[in-house]
Order: C-alpha cells, then structure tokens, then sequence
C-alpha cells in the first residue's frame, strides 16, 4: 500500500463511491487492478457509511447507470421504441449494485426483454430500492412497486424523488397476498422473488395471480437463481450458490453469498426451483409461451471488461431469464 500516495487514495475511494469498478478505477488511475482491490478492502469504512451518505452514493451510481442505459435507448441499440431480513441486509445487499453483472448486464437485459413502452403499466415485484422501477418508470405510464419490507418501499419513495420519477406507487405488501388489479398490466417485472415462494404450490398461487392481472398478451419477466449444481462457485462474478441439502429438488433451500472480490457482502437464502419447473408451472396455467433468454450485456461492459470474461458468465450463468406471455 505505501506505493499509493495520500492523494491517490482520494481519488480511489471517490472513483469507488462514484460507482465505478475496480477495474475502472485502476485503468484511469493507471495502477494495477489488484492494488486498487487491496487498497479498497482495507478501507472498512467504505461499508459503514450513515444513511445520507448511502443514499448520495446510491444516487451517483444509479444516475450514472441509468444515464448509460437511456443514452443507449436514446440511440435504439436495444430494441426500445415501443425497459431474510431484508431490514438488516439493507447496507450490505446496497453494495450489490455495483455486482459487475448487475451494473451492466442485469438492468440492460430486464430492460431489453420488458421493453417498455409509454402507455405501459408495470408492476415490479420485490422492488427493493427501486433498481429495476426507476429505470421502467422513465419508459412507461406507471409503475406498481412492490416490495414487503418497509425500509426499502421507504428507500424506493426517496430515491424516486431525487431521480424525478413522480409516476410510481410505492406498495408495501407481501406479492402472494396483494390484491392484483385483474386484466391491468401490460408487464411484471420479478427480478430475483420469484426463489421467495416456498414451495411449488405457492409457485402456481404466484403465476396465477400474475397472471390474472397481466391483459391478453401481456408478459411476465422473470429472473431467477438458477445454480447448475450443489454449488455453483461464480465467485469471479461475485457469487457463491449452494444447496446444503446436497439435493436439487423444487424447493430446496439456497444460499446464496455474494462477494466484491474476496470480501463476504452478504448471505441470503431463498428456495431452488428447476428451470423445467418454472415453465411447466407456467404453461399448466395458460400462458401462451414461455421462454428461456440469454443474459445480455451492455456495450460499456464490453468496453469494461475482456470478452472472454462475458463468454464465460454466459456460459456459466447461475441465474436465468424468462419471459412467459398471457
Ligand atoms: C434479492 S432482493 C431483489 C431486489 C431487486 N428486485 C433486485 O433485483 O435488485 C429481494 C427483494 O424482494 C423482497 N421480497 C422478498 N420476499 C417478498 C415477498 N414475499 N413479497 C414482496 N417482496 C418480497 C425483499 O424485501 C427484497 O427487497
């Protein structure tokens, strides 16, 4: 470390509060990407910032994410014309956004495959902060933000200030107990809730009132936790996903740890359900099609980062995308 000057370490940590990656910070800071890990990791206090530096940190990342994705809508290139305890795990699953798969393949491929359009009413599922819902919201109507644990319906509301988007309903409500409008949405968006129900027959329950509230040829887009194995070591992607029954059965408890680098963020569990499952589910209840998707990724991730390091997340992905249409 003694090689970094006082000033270098500034720069670093506002490079690193601004949301850019490790690699990012080392290619304008013209170091070695492992210094600037290591650098990072000794700073502990990175992770311990109060509220209102967390939430202008989460604001200067996500301006500078969205901001990449709408110059690119702007310019068409994907198709857009027509995008626990969670009250614990607040700070630490924050740090996740800045998962190189989330900022630059994750937002782009939801956005990609929703594909947005002005008229549009969304509901987005297990909204969190408002990751997927901000972005949708400057593409459609109206959003439905739904998430069951307070502090992040509370968090959603204020970041959605600070970033303008006025055309969202903040609704704090367990998904499998809210009253769906029937026949209203032209999408849902379920980034990473679905692996909340708790057995196949909560499953169905969930599809069928997402389905009751979709209007003909209206679509569901999930995203899943879908390990190939008993563990699924992605570490170079930031995650580890185990089933410590040792069984991949529907329904079996997952854990899921996801790091920066070598440091732990967080550990959350969920529930495993097989890729055949979700669409066999599906189908059973009258969607007319359903689909598996490829992850794609943004053209800044392909500038960020060696393409063989995209071919190998694509080809070792342990997360799926679906679309299923009413
Ligand atoms: C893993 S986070 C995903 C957040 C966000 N969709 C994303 O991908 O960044 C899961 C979110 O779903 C919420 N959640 C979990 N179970 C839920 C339920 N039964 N109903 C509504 N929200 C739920 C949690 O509070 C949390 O905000």
């Amino acid at each position: 470390m003694t090689h970094l000057t006082d000033t270098e370490k500034q720069q670093i940590i506002s490079l690193f509060h601004a949301g850019v990656s490790h690699r990012g910070i080392a290619r304008q800071m013209q170091r070695n990407p492992s210094t600037i890990s290591r650098f990072l990791r000794t700073q502990k206090d990175l992770s311990q910032s109060d509220d209102e530096d967390i939430i202008t940190n989460t604001i200067q990342i996500r301006i500078q994410q969205y901001t990449n994705i709408f110059n690119l809508l702007l310019k068409k290139d994907i198709g857009m014309s027509h995008i626990n305890n969670y009250t614990a795990l607040f700070s630490s699953y924050l740090q996740t956004d800045i998962k190189p798969d989330k900022q630059y393949s994750m937002l782009y491929t939801m956005l990609h495959y929703l594909n947005p359009q002005t008229e549009d009413i969304i509901a987005d599922i297990g909204c969190w902060t408002g990751y997927f819902t901000h972005a949708l919201a400057k593409y459609s109507k109206k959003i439905l933000a739904i998430d069951n644990t307070f502090k992040q319906i509370e968090w959603a509301k204020k970041i959605g200030k600070h970033l303008w988007v006025p055309n969202v309903d903040y609704i704090l409500s367990d998904m499998r107990q809210y009253n769906y409008p029937p026949a209203w949405l032209d999408s849902i968006c379920a980034p990473f809730v679905i692996n909340y129900s708790k057995s196949t027959k909560e499953l169905k329950l969930l599809f069928k009132n997402f389905y009751d509230s979709l209007k003909k040829w209206g679509k569901l887009v999930g995203l899943i936790d879908a390990p190939h194995d008993i563990v699924h070591n992605n570490k170079e992607y930031w995650s580890i996903k185990t089933i410590p029954s040792g069984k991949m059965n529907d329904g079996a408890l997952l854990e899921l740890q996801l790091f920066n680098g070598n440091n732990l963020l967080c550990t959350l569990y969920s529930c495993f359900y097989r890729k055949q499952t979700i669409e066999k589910t599906l189908l059973d209840l009258w969607y007319s099609s359903v689909e598996r998707k490829k992850p794609l990724i943004s053209p800044e991730g392909i500038n960020e980062y060696p393409s063989e390091y995209w071919l190998n997340y694509v080809n070792n992905c342990d997360i799926a995308y679906f679309v299923a249409v009413k």
